[in-house]
């Protein structure tokens, strides 16, 4: 197989002009072929990478055995990233690794992408270990590698430590080891230099109770594929949601390939916990009642991006072709870019493709290119964007403006995306209106902040339909941190606690009203990322000058702290940062509380979180 890039491109853009019609919903036709058929052998499906399927799950008298002896082991405990890796070791995505690299493997692999028995493999797969753990393991022990909660997944017979020449692995991976470069300094900072290597036992697959049936392993898709009577597999691997034009680029690009399709889901950061990743598969599954029945599979892949460049997607192209897939196609951003879950840039469209067709014979797996596509309303399909009529006549929609329609209480077009997983995002993102808000007043002792923050609370009850909470300095210091001081590290973390109470009261669609002085201009910040995620963040700098709240001090406190009585004394004897992203400011020495807050729900009213009308 020899994969032109451009070729690819130009095939898809022809395919997907050929047509979309939603109201058939029958725009591709795609092999299907019943449950049953075709099922005796997986012969016919692609081979795995290096010929041989892994499954390091070992049998239940050896997992007994593992069990007791692992009480006198050393452990490691896993982060994240790292289950990943070796759940994708353990289930066969990896294969034909049977546990991880040892030294020989890692330079063979950073200089030459093979491993020393000759297998082409792109990117070291290592396990990283703390400086004292490798200076006591030698080869022969074993270790138990445990997850978040402390269960233990796995054996590792250790056949060697070694420190690993972390310039060398960074500049294979990425092409430079400039640290300006945000994938390589993720990457450094992830990683250790000491690494141990060697063959895995697992006594189970990581722990997952969600989606347990969207998790199969690449040895159950495969029985999956073979009982279908699939032949050819076209991946989609995404980590965004799928709407029609996406849907509209895969069903023409399985047709191209004779293919049927696998919807892949790359999820390995996703928190359970984050109400995203429920969303995010929900509106897949969504996406997967819009197709033919059993012409589309969909797959969740325990995979995180390494921002490795292309040989990332070279490893992307080995572990789909473990799960059976003889084509890929990965959902680019606009910009042609993966992105990583925190938004760094893992690798280019063009890279992709470039690097997979020169490993073609290798590989053995077809990159599918994607492209911008653009709705065409009068002949009611997409077009690639390169391909469509001037700007004027084509419907197109950026992420941002989706989520600012959203936001708006606009409905998402039914050009654009599916009835379902429009109701979907809508109910995860509900219109300003309806979400969650903190607002967040700071300022010194005696500027105003409780009196103001009770006035909000008390007209936001009268406007109604959310509840209100007040998290007032004084009250929090006697609830929540009554053991901290005025330490500045006593006072990050009494401004954090608030921050994480605000949030999840936020998350809950209800409003967190914070009066804290909150001095410093850092933790602030970090409170407005904490709660943004989770609805509305507003920042009030109560702006009183200093000689105001001093002539005020009604709690006797000024006059204390400038006797030196009480220590470290916000505005007398401690800093207090001016907010510079403040997104309300007031002054309350000539205003009176109503007034003030009226500036306050006058802001809220223009965001959207209430209506003008409520505003006398
Ligand atoms: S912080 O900095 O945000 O953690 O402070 P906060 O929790 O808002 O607590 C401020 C109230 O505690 C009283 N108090 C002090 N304030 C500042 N510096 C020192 N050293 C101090 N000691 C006690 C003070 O009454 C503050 O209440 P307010 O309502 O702001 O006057």
């Amino acid at each position: 197989m020899n994969v032109d890039a451009g070729a690819v491109v130009n095939h898809l853009y022809r395919a997907l002009a050929s047509g979309y019609n939603p109201a058939l919903r029958t725009f591709v036709s795609v092999s299907n072929v019943e449950m049953g058929q075709g099922a005796a052998s997986l012969d016919h499906l692609i081979s795995p990478h290096g010929s041989r399927l892994v499954d390091l799950v070992v049998d239940q008298d050896r997992a007994a055995e593992i069990r007791d002896q692992s009480r006198d082991w050393l452990s490691v405990d896993l982060g994240p990233r790292q289950l990943c890796d070796l759940e994708l070791l353990i289930n066969g995505g990896y294969s034909p690794l049977d546990g991880y690299l040892g030294s020989a493997d890692h330079q063979r692999v950073c200089s030459e992408m093979r491993l020393t028995d000759g297998v082409f493999w792109p990117i070291p797969v290592v396990l990283n270990i703390p400086d004292e753990l490798a200076d006591t393991l030698v080869a022969g022990d074993s270790v138990a590698l445990r997850d978040g909660e402390g269960v233990a997944i796995a054996a590792l017979n250790v056949e060697d430590c070694y420190q690993r020449d972390l310039d060398a692995e960074v500049e294979a991976i990425f092409g430079t080891t400039d640290a300006s470069h945000v994938g390589v300094a993720q990457y450094m900072h992830r990683t250790r230099r000491w690494a141990v290597a060697g063959r895995v036992e697992a006594l189970q697959l990581p722990v997952h109770f969600d989606y347990p049936e969207l998790r199969r392993t690449p040895a159950d898709l495969r029985r999956l594929f073979s009982s279908r009577g699939w032949r050819q597999v076209l991946t989609f691997q995404t980590h965004r949601t799928i709407h029609r034009a996406q849907q509209a680029m895969m069903v023409e690009a399985a047709r191209e390939a004779d293919a049927n399709i696998l919807i892949h889901p790359v999820v390995g950061l996703d928190q359970p916990g984050d109400a995203d990743h429920y969303t995010r598969i929900r509106c897949y599954q969504a996406v997967l009642r819009e197709f033919p029945e059993s012409t589309v599979c969909l797959n969740l892949l325990p995979l995180t991006l390494r921002g490795g460049g292309g040989r990332e997607a070279l490893l992307h192209a080995i572990v789909n072709k473990n799960y059976g897939s003889t084509h890929l196609m990965v959902d680019f951003d606009g910009s042609g870019t993966v992105l990583e879950t925190l938004g760094e840039p893992s690798y280019k469209q063009e890279e992709a493709a470039q690097i997979i067709s020169e490993h073609d014979a290798d590989l053995g797996v077809e990159m599918v290119a994607t492209c911008e596509p653009v709705f065409l309303e009068d002949r009611k399909k997409f077009v690639a964007a390169t391909d469509g009529p001037p700007d004027g006549q084509v419907l197109r929609l950026a992420g941002d403006e989706v989520r600012q329609r959203l936001d708006d209480g606009l409905e998402i077009p039914s050009w654009y995306t599916f009835d379902e997983v429009a109701r979907e995002l809508e109910h995860r993102h509900p219109a300003r209106r309806a979400q969650g808000f903190t607002v967040f007043f700071s300022g010194l002792s005696g500027s105003g902040k409780s009196t103001v923050a009770n006035v909000l609370r008390v007209k936001l009850l009268e406007i109604g339909g959310r509840g209100v909470t007040l998290l007032d300095g004084d009250l929090v210091r006697a609830n929540l941190s009554s053991e901290l001081g005025f330490s500045k590290e006593h006072r990050d973390l009494n401004i954090r606690r608030i921050g994480f109470v605000a949030s999840e009261i936020t998350r809950a669609g209800g409003v967190a009203i914070c009066a804290p002085i909150a001095p410093y201009d850092v933790v602030r910040r970090e409170v407005r990322e904490l709660v943004q995620p989770c609805g509305g963040f507003v920042l009030v700098h109560v702006a009183t000058p200093l000689e105001v709240c001093e002539a005020r001090d009604r709690k006797g406190m000024y006059a204390k702290a400038r006797a030196g009585i009480i220590k470290e004394f916000t505005g007398i004897s401690d800093p207090y940062e001016v907010p510079e992203d403040a997104d309300v400011v007031i002054d309350t020495s000539d205003l009176a509380p109503v007034a003030a807050t009226r500036e306050v729900l006058l802001y809220l009213a223009r965001q959207g979180y209430i209506s003008a009308l409520d505003v006398e």
